[in-house]
């Protein structure tokens, strides 16, 4: 583990669940840690708790669903620290109703996908400045599932809330593979399943079927993941030597394994890549 003090990490969705885990991992290194989230009480928690484990920590309020706030925080990084080393995209909804931000994007696919597309591209220069540096992106096996239509992307044609979720998790899998083939040496990027776990607060807004789904699965044995040990494999990608010369790896945990074959498709990931430029507002040309 990279237990040097001057080390700065910015978690998102670190009010809860499996970020908050991994923040608190992050501190007890002696990390400088940046988290965020919309929920201002829950975000002082997680900075005491930072702090309670020998790190630094600021919370950072932001709504990831809205493309200027995410440029916003960017700017408000960059302002606040000097270096950045690990950038975890960790922040995630599942909506049981489909809803439209105010940009007019779907928001599943707006706050999992385009936010984490928008805030490394704007983070990109400083991460590079600070290298060796990564990029780690909170997936979920449920990527398998996902379908991704370009000519819907609002998913006017209809919502279902687990296939808007998994579409959201396939963009984080193809986005951070194709990041991982962009990025020269100096950046390194990798994508996560963390395991199920029911014990965080991602189910709290999910349909009434995926709630009792939920329930009734984590009633198995041996299915289900606790908090603690879902943030294994976040820290892991961030901060494990092993895990610095392997970019563009996929973990389940802290093992990689193989992600879906659509993860090799170059022209799928491209075109992911120019559409998510078009609708954040940045050249797709990058980094
Ligand atoms: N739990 C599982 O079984 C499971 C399985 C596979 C993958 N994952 C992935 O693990 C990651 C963490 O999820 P979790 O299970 O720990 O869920 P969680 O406890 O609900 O945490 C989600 C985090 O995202 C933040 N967030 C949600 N909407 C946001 C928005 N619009 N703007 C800014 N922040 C927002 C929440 O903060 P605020 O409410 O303060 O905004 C919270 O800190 C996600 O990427 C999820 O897809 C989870």
């Amino acid at each position: 583990m990279d237990t040097n003090p001057e080390r700065v990490a910015l978690v998102t969705g670190a009010t809860s669940g499996i970020g908050r885990a991994a923040a608190r991992r992050l501190g007890s290194i002696g990390w400088t840690v940046a988290v965020t989230g919309r929920d201002a009480e829950r975000g002082r928690r997680t900075v005491e708790e930072v702090e309670e484990t020998g790190g630094e920590a600021t919370f950072l309020r932001a709504d990831l669903a809205d493309v200027e706030t995410v440029a916003a925080l960017a700017d408000a990084v960059r302002e606040r620290y000097d270096r950045l080393d690990v950038l975890v995209n960790n922040a995630a909804c599942s909506p049981g109703e489909r809803r439209l931000t105010d940009d007019g994007h779907e928001r599943s696919f707006a706050v999992n996908h385009l936010a984490p597309y928008r805030l490394t591209h704007d983070l990109l220069p400083l991460l590079a400045a600070s290298g060796p540096a990564r990029v780690v992106t909170t997936a979920s096996t449920l990527h398998r599932r996902g379908e991704l239509d370009f000519d819907d992307l609002r998913l006017d044609s209809g919502y279902d809330p687990l296939d808007a979720y998994a579409r959201s998790k396939l963009a984080n899998v193809l986005f951070a593979t194709e990041l991982a083939a962009r990025l020269g040496k100096g950046v390194t990027a990798s994508v996560v399943h963390p395991g199920f776990v029911p014990g965080s607060g991602l189910y709290r807004d999910a349909s009434l079927s995926v709630r009792t789904g939920t329930r009734l699965a984590a009633r198995l044995p041996g299915v289900g993941t606790s908090v603690e040990d879902g943030a294994e494999g976040l820290v892991y990608a961030a901060v494990a030597p092993a895990a610095a010369t392997r970019s563009g790896a996929y973990y389940e945990g802290t093992r990689p394994t193989e992600p879906d074959p659509r993860a090799h498709d170059e022209r799928l990931r491209e075109r992911l890549w120019t559409q998510s430029a078009a609708m954040v507002g940045v050249d797709p040309d990058w980094p």
